[in-house]
């Protein structure tokens, strides 16, 4: 996972494999599977030291997401930016972009498309696949995970609004603080790791919820 960054989907890879292999991926394939905090551009560090030893053309990639980091590839010297999973996501990002500069990507870095390349490589959120009817969604988690980009209302507080793409990304980073307090044995909540007991309102019970269906 290290040239990737991003989470590490255990149990997707565990899903998608034949025995013995799916039984070593859960017993011991959280130790050679890990995963790394993502960034935008983060091998351009590394890039850069081989950008300055050579004169071929040479193509970025590794998070280049958005107008800024190809901008950035461009004034540090490169010819070209590759794009692999901001594109799996959103086919069609690159024409957004050419529209509006400052389009966001909508890929969370989840990394379960490579659990995918055994049946057809594509983005597990993507509702919608060249090709393929459209499905309806079957877990709250992909029902929550169809709203990112979403900019109407999805949650209200007395004291504010969340989008449903705030509401999912909120989750989403909740839940992966979630998973990286998970421990070997019992824990409270059936389970989970424990989270904000005796929720008494309706965005603190959303704040509970939402990232235990992203988590897993
Ligand atoms: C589903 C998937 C399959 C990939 N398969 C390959 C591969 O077969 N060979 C390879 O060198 N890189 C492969 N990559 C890595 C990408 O080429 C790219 O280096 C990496 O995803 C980082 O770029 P990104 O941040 O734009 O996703 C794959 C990436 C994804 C997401
Ligand atoms: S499955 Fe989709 S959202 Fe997750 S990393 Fe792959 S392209 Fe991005």
């Amino acid at each position: 996972m290290y040239l990737f960054k991003g989470d590490a989907p255990l149990h997707e890879f565990a899903s998608v494999m034949k025995q013995p292999t799916k039984l070593g991926i859960k017993l011991i394939g959280r130790h050679f599977l890990k995963s790394y905090p993502y960034e935008d551009l983060y091998l351009l560090k590394d890039a850069r030291q081989i950008r300055a030893a050579v004169k071929l053309p040479m193509i970025l990639l590794g998070g280049v997401t958005d107008r800024a980091g190809m901008d950035t590839a461009m004034a540090e010297g490169f010819q070209f930016v590759a794009m692999a999973r901001a594109l799996l996501r959103e086919p069609d990002l690159i024409n957004r972009i050419q529209d509006e500069p400052s389009t966001e990507s909508l890929c969370i870095h989840c990394n379960k498309c490579m659990t995918a390349i055994y049946g057809g490589t594509h983005c597990v959120l993507s509702t919608e696949r060249p090709g393929v009817p459209r499905v309806r969604d079957e877990t709250i988690a992909a029902m929550l995970l169809a709203r990112l980009g979403d900019a109407r209302p999805g949650l209200r507080s007395r004291e504010r609004t969340w989008t449903w793409d705030e509401v999912v990304r909120e989750s989403a980073a909740r839940a992966a603080l979630a998973r990286d307090l998970r421990r070997d044995g019992p824990v409270p909540c059936g389970g989970r790791p424990p989270l904000p007991r005796n929720p008494r309102s309706t965005s603190a019970c959303c704040w509970r919820t939402s990232p235990s269906t992203c988590s897993g």
